[in-house]
């Protein structure tokens, strides 16, 4: 039987963490659509178009061409107009232009389609800021996992220390801020929690008990 796991919640709560470890014990694969704002974030970068002007960006849209594909590990790459951008997904800069463009109406169109495409085809567990409330709302398993701003800032400087990049508390907790505002406050498909779906804090979990609450969760 096909059946679909959506997961929201904001920025660094741990979504995507969960998510992998949850799919490889079902078995099944796992789709980050945050990367697939992120590509398309890129994609405007690389071709000079400003992710603030919706207008450039809309006129842009129909010229790219951004795909989703796994290699035979089950990892997921990012393609736009033919090539593999995944190494380029994970900046502070491609993080802000995907929070932008992903207020575009026409953006969010064009990738839930491919979103829902997935589903259609298989059994998949994605996560991102509308799943629940706007891809896959007939799931029954909807979950919305999230972490104080505070820890969530507390762990991407981990992150980065360990990385050897440079990281600030301060800024990173400002981005954070900012970019959970800017998510949930967009007009079209803000980021919000339905009153249908399990809510996981991870402020005070390990990563082995938030992946335990949500598989006994699905089990149930
Ligand atoms: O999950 P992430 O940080 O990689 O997502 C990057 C941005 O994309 C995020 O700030 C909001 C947007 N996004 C969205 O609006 N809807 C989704 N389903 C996934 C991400």
């Amino acid at each position: 039987m096909k059946y679909s796991i959506a997961i929201d919640g904001p920025a660094g709560a741990g979504k995507s963490t969960v998510a992998k470890l949850a799919a490889k014990r079902l078995n099944i694969p796992y789709l980050d659509t945050g990367a697939m704002y992120r590509a398309v974030a890129v994609a405007c970068k690389r071709n000079g178009v400003d992710v603030s002007d919706w207008d450039a960006v809309r006129a842009f849209l129909p010229h790219v061409d951004i795909q989703v594909r796994y290699t035979e590990g089950g990892e997921q790459r990012m393609i736009a107009d033919g090539e593999d951008v995944t190494h380029l997904l994970r900046t502070e800069e491609i993080s802000q232009g995907a929070s932008l463009v992903s207020m575009i109406p026409e953006v969010r169109d064009r990738l839930v389609q491919l979103q829902r495409e997935v589903a259609h085809r298989q059994a998949v567990i994605m996560d991102g800021r509308d799943i629940c409330t706007n891809v896959l709302p007939d799931t029954p398993h909807k979950f919305f996992i999230t972490a104080s701003a505070e820890e969530r800032a507390n762990r991407r400087v981990k992150q980065l220390l360990e990385q050897g990049q440079p990281a600030d508390y301060e800024t990173i907790l400002t981005d954070i801020r900012r970019r959970d505002r800017q998510d949930s406050e967009r007009a079209y498909m803000p980021l919000v929690c339905r009153e249908d779906t399990v809510r996981i804090d991870t402020t005070d979990l390990t990563i082995e008990q938030a992946v335990e609450t949500l598989l006994s969760e699905v089990r149930e």
